[in-house]
């Protein structure tokens, strides 16, 4: 018999963390229209007593709602709440696993931030943190959220000799590692994860548990987390047909740290940018080189692009770079502060390195 309770627990259980999103969102006329929704309507409590009959024997639940917002309003407080509730529940003894319930549209960049700050450590426990969502609101006739919740559950509280401990996400009955998930539909179910390297959640592909082997063998050390209000300011902006040098010089009068260049191809910048990042160089403005195309890599030396100090961001997308980056320029922080000089890019390049699962 399963059981489900909504505060701690002296019993191992699984700790379900609600973050809202559409899994946890509401349609006004859910049989006519059920893409006119608002996301994070239900409570997780809810959500959880929906599938009950569902949960695997002898699997004990405890949920905490962290948020219940729509996953666009994400913020970097917010990021640090989950980060440091999931750390706390890995070390946790009576916890199992961790799962979170998240709104799709910025998972990825939720996935790639729980890998950096503790997929080493619940990797070395043996325990999963596993990412959920859905594309359909709670009360849409094929509601996704139940099945994907179930999945996820499953995934969490199973043995670890199909899989080892680690940060994972799982939706559309595939499960892929966190820091792979990638939104690159606006309504197919399996939008987060359909280009993503993935497997079976109910039938691992031995392939695919090798690549996530490798992965966490070169993953040897996460990163700590910044606190709520010290985040490093970082901005994302996008090269295009008529890119203009104001909207970099608008920027470096304010009080800008870092800059994810989303570039067109293979990373290539306009050339208006180029007066205009070149004083944001001599500013000090840590700058990372990525693609806005939405697949591929960005391949570093390109020496016309990669001026003194910019980065490639290798496999990462525009926005999971900016996580890479603001992570990197605080661990760079906290390493000068206890006396080590280290550089953001010396940490970007740890991250960088994260293979591809092929
Ligand atoms: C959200 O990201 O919160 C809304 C969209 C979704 O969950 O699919």
């Amino acid at each position: 018999m399963s059981q489900i309770q909504n505060q701690s627990n002296n019993s191992p259980h699984i700790l379900v963390l609600g973050m809202g999103g559409t899994i946890a969102g509401l349609a006004s006329n859910p049989d006519k229209d059920p893409l006119q929704y608002a996301a994070g309507q239900v409570e997780i409590r809810s959500l959880l007593d929906h599938i009950e009959f569902a949960i695997p024997e002898g699997v004990c639940l405890v949920s905490k709602q962290l948020a219940n917002i729509n996953s666009c309003n994400m913020t970097e407080t917010l990021l640090a709440l989950l980060g440091n509730a999931v750390r706390e529940a890995l070390e946790n003894t009576m916890v199992r696993g961790v799962v979170v319930t998240h709104g799709t549209d910025t998972i990825e960049e939720t996935g790639l931030f729980l890998q950096l700050i503790c997929g080493k450590f619940a990797q070395n426990l043996g325990k999963r943190v596993v990412l959920t969502g859905a594309m359909l609101p709670a009360n849409a006739p094929n509601a996704d959220g139940p099945a994907n919740l179930v999945d996820a559950i499953q995934w969490a509280a199973s043995p670890l000799d199909n899989s080892p401990g680690g940060v994972y996400a799982v939706m559309a009955g595939k499960v892929c590692m966190a820091m792979d998930l990638a939104k690159r539909h606006t309504t197919a179910l399996n939008a987060p994860i359909q280009n993503s390297p993935a497997s079976p959640v109910r039938l691992i592909n031995p392939s695919w548990l090798s690549g996530v082997k490798a992965a966490q063998a070169i993953w040897v050390e996460d990163l700590p987390i910044p606190d709520g209000d010290t985040w490093p300011w970082v901005e994302i902006l996008t090269s295009h047909a008529g890119a203009r040098p104001e909207s970099i010089d608008l920027l470096l009068e304010s009080k800008i740290q870092g800059l994810v260049l989303a570039g067109t191809g293979m990373g290539n910048l306009h050339e208006q940018w180029l007066k205009p990042l070149s004083n944001a160089t001599k500013q000090g403005i840590a700058m990372v080189r990525a693609s806005r195309s939405g697949a591929g890599q960005v391949l570093p030396n390109i020496p016309e692009w990669d001026f003194e100090g910019c980065f490639a961001a290798g496999k990462f997308s525009p926005p999971k770079a900016r996580i890479a980056l603001q992570l990197a320029l605080n661990a760079k922080k906290q390493a000068k502060s206890a006396g080590k000089s280290l550089t953001w890019q010396d940490f970007f390049a740890r991250i960088a390195v994260l293979p591809e699962i092929g």
